[in-house]
């Protein structure tokens, strides 16, 4: 029988992203069986997948992080209890692997001693020397076949894959994260309170595999529960791979306003005009909330504004917001808000957000600080793994307002699936319908994408005009007014 390994296993192994390999299938490139690859399959189709790739792998796994400008997470191995329990369940299929092939041998020579003892039929005869020539052969080397296999024995040590359903998605478990953890940092959107095993809110149940309580453990749960197979995700671990049933919120309307304080941790002014801020919440008051959608933020002293987010919800703790000096808010936090100070902050809200189910490529259409919700949208797409392609216009009014042109670019180097155009056009209505006009024009097949657009009234309404002479899906078009 043929070795089947999982789209997300496929795509590890073969240093590619997950929607780049959904596209291959897609195009009847690459079989599938009940979702799930052939080896031989994905060998003929990258021959030249070796064990050393991992190290390529590792190197945009690291460029993906940093490049988010994200806290640079520690990669440590499993706690020794996991890796044993883990290296024991791989050394426990070994022994049913052994046992399988000896009750095969065994089998065999049966059917060999019965064959060989019964009448001399012409047919018989041909077939016990079929079987002997066979029996004699060496066992065919397949070189590749059993790299692969090798390097996903040693990925299966290290982490531990979870499906979740019944929205079918998929994440890896490294170290010692929490499942809970290692699913937002995968882009899910989880349900979730307190991050420490009180509130029960981010209780799923275990369909199959093995867990370890990590932390206070799964205090939050009654013995009922317990029978029933439920966990926390936050209190516990992976220790094999695991099919886990759990919500997921499917769009905006599924996240509730929360309200919190953060933490200023950092102010940065990449031109005159622009602040970059930086809040972080304590860690059991993280926000829940979807990238692309708002924030109202208060000051110390009493301003406020409402802000889309330009972070992805994968980096937990962390928020990101771009303010332009416009306005009463923005004059405040430019001229009296201070690292270290706190901030009142509730949200989200809005309905701009990324479609996070959609194989589709994606065209984000930003202008100006447009970009910041656009920022976190492409952030999240980015640990979501499931767009093709990734395609960025930046329009701005003057070159020096592409204020973050570094951080496009770096991904843009990083990552074959991300292409990054900057473009200077001022702000008003008929040049930015040309600039839009000879942007989708690059597209024939326009309604094979997803499109997101942010920025000033004029902006969107530009989009929309465009995209009325297109045959384009409606349905397909996000856009937002973002100050
Ligand atoms: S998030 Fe509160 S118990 Fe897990």
């Amino acid at each position: 029988m043929a070795q089947l390994l999982t789209l997300s296993r496929a795509a590890r192994l073969v240093g590619i992203s997950r929607g780049a390999l959904q596209l291959r299938m897609k195009d009847g490139d690459l079989p599938t069986f009940e979702g799930k690859i052939a080896a031989a399959d994905l060998l003929r189709l990258y021959p030249h997948t070796r064990i050393e790739q991992d190290q390529e792998l590792e190197r945009v796994t690291h460029i993906k992080e940093t490049a988010f400008a994200r806290r640079v997470r520690e990669r440590i191995l499993p706690d020794a209890e996991v890796l044993a329990l883990r290296v024991q369940e791989l050394g426990m299929e070994l022994v049913r692997s052994q046992a399988l092939t000896e009750h095969y041998r065994e089998v065999l020579a049966r059917v060999h001693s019965e064959l060989s003892s019964a009448p001399a039929l012409q047919a018989t005869r041909a077939l016990l020397e079929r079987m002997e020539f066979e029996l004699r052969r060496p066992v065919p080397a397949k070189i590749d076949d059993d790299a692969l296999w090798a390097q996903d024995s040693v990925l299966r040590v290290m982490t531990a894959h979870v499906r979740t359903q019944p929205a079918g998605h998929d994440f890896f478990v490294e170290g010692n994260d929490s499942l809970l953890d290692a699913g937002l940092r995968a882009g899910l959107a989880l349900n979730y309170g307190c991050s420490d095993g009180r509130c029960g809110r981010c209780k799923a149940r275990l369909l199959s595999g093995r867990v370890k309580p990590i932390g206070a453990g799964d205090r939050g749960l009654t013995d009922a529960e317990h029978h029933e197979h439920d966990i926390l995700l936050c209190a516990n671990t992976a220790v094999t791979d695991l099919v886990i049933e759990t919500a997921e919120a499917a769009g905006p309307r599924d996240i509730e306003v929360q309200r919190s304080v953060a933490v200023v941790k950092n102010i940065s002014h990449p031109t005159l005009d622009m602040t970059l801020l930086h809040l972080q919440t304590r860690p059991q008051q993280r926000l829940r909330f979807l990238a692309g959608q708002f924030f109202q933020l208060g000051l110390p002293n009493g301003s406020q504004a409402q802000h889309p987010g330009a972070g992805c919800p994968c980096d937990e703790r962390n928020l990101y917001f771009h303010v332009r000096r416009d306005g009463v808010f923005a004059q405040a936090v430019f001229a009296q808000l201070r690292e270290g100070q706190t901030i009142n902050i509730a949200g989200p809200y809005g309905e701009f957000a990324l479609d996070q189910n959609s194989p589709r490529a994606v065209l984000f259409l930003a202008y100006g600080t447009g970009f910041a919700p656009i920022q976190g949208m492409i952030e999240h797409a980015l640990a979501l793994d499931n767009a093709p392609s990734l395609t960025l216009y930046w329009l701005a009014a003057r070159a020096a307002d592409h204020y973050l042109d570094n951080l496009c670019r770096s991904w843009a180097d990083a990552l074959d699936n991300f292409h990054y155009t900057p473009v200077t056009v001022p702000a008003d209505l008929d040049p930015l319908s040309d600039a839009v006009q000879r942007i989708v024009a690059e597209y024939p097949a326009l309604q094979d994408f997803d499109i997101y657009a942010a920025g000033p009234a004029a902006f969107a309404a530009a989009v929309d005009e465009v995209l009325a002479t297109r045959v384009f899906p409606r349905a397909q078009l996000r856009s937002v007014v973002a100050p």
